[in-house]
């Protein structure tokens, strides 16, 4: 158990969170402006919040940038959030892999642009051995299209004799979903007011702790981040069972 700087113990600290970034549409909305110009901002706020996990014992930080059902969307705003994110890519590679940040990508790549998915994987190519702080961005993410493909690629695996019905279990599909290599979220927030899921890793966060704050994403700051991140050692997490 490595001790935290203000004599946390690890097992208190988030060591994985999750944010579900809400509400860029909303701020810039208010300032009379496109819900692109949300975007940008929000997109801004990124760095900071991925800078400020090592401090605050946060090994693994994912983010949700774009869900299954964000299609839904006008093509104006898709569109501009598809170059938003070649946008970020190009401009925040080289400084993620030099601060230490190794990327990923969960979700579905099939509906995104050849160009995007190439700088996507470039990107979780030349950061992989990177371990300072993991951020995982969900692209193109829902949590049930995520077990949907898990069940798939299982099923198929099952037809070809590769693994046996009979020995299915809980940790066999955790295998085969997106979030193979990450342990489960301990804390998951939400910006913008709105307390519902939306389809975010619906099977990860059995257990994890939920905070919904009313700031809205491009307004969301690393001090806000290390509030909520501080709270949640605080939390009396049970599992199920009962403390003696
Ligand atoms: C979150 O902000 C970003 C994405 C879903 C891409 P929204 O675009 O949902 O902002 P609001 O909720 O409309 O304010
Ligand atoms: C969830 O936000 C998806 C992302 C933050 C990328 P939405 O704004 O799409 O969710 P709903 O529609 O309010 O549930
Ligand atoms: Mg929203």
């Amino acid at each position: 158990m490595s001790g935290m700087a203000d004599g946390k113990s690890a097992d208190k600290c988030a060591r994985h969170v999750a944010i579900i970034m809400d509400g860029n549409g909303r701020w810039a909305q208010l300032r009379g402006r496109p819900r692109l110009f949300g975007h940008r901002a929000g997109a801004k706020r990124v760095r900071e919040i991925v800078e400020a996990c090592p401090d605050l014992g946060v090994e693994y930080l994912t983010i949700f940038a774009f869900s299954t059902e964000n299609w839904k969307r006008t093509q104006t705003e898709v569109s501009g959030l598809m170059s938003l994110f070649k946008h970020y890519i190009l401009k925040e590679a080289r400084s993620l892999a030099e601060a230490g940040v190794c990327v990923r990508f969960i979700g579905d790549r099939h509906r995104l642009e050849p160009k995007l998915v190439t700088l996507m994987g470039e990107l979780e190519q030349i950061t992989q051995d990177n371990t300072r702080v993991n951020l995982t961005i969900a692209l193109n993410y829902g949590g049930r299209d995520e077990v949907a493909r898990a069940v798939k690629r299982m099923a198929l695996d099952i037809e070809a004799g590769k693994i046996c019905a009979q020995d299915v279990s809980e940790n066999t599909l955790t295998r085969y979903l997106d979030t193979h290599v990450l342990p489960d979220p301990d804390l998951v927030i939400r910006t913008s007011g709105e307390a519902r899921v939306s389809n975010f890793l619906l099977w990860q966060a059995a257990y994890s702790e939920y905070e919904f704050v009313k700031t809205l994403w491009p307004d969301f700051t690393r001090e806000i981040f290390a509030q909520i991140v501080g709270d949640f050692a605080h939390r009396d997490r049970r599992f199920g069972a009962v403390k003696s």
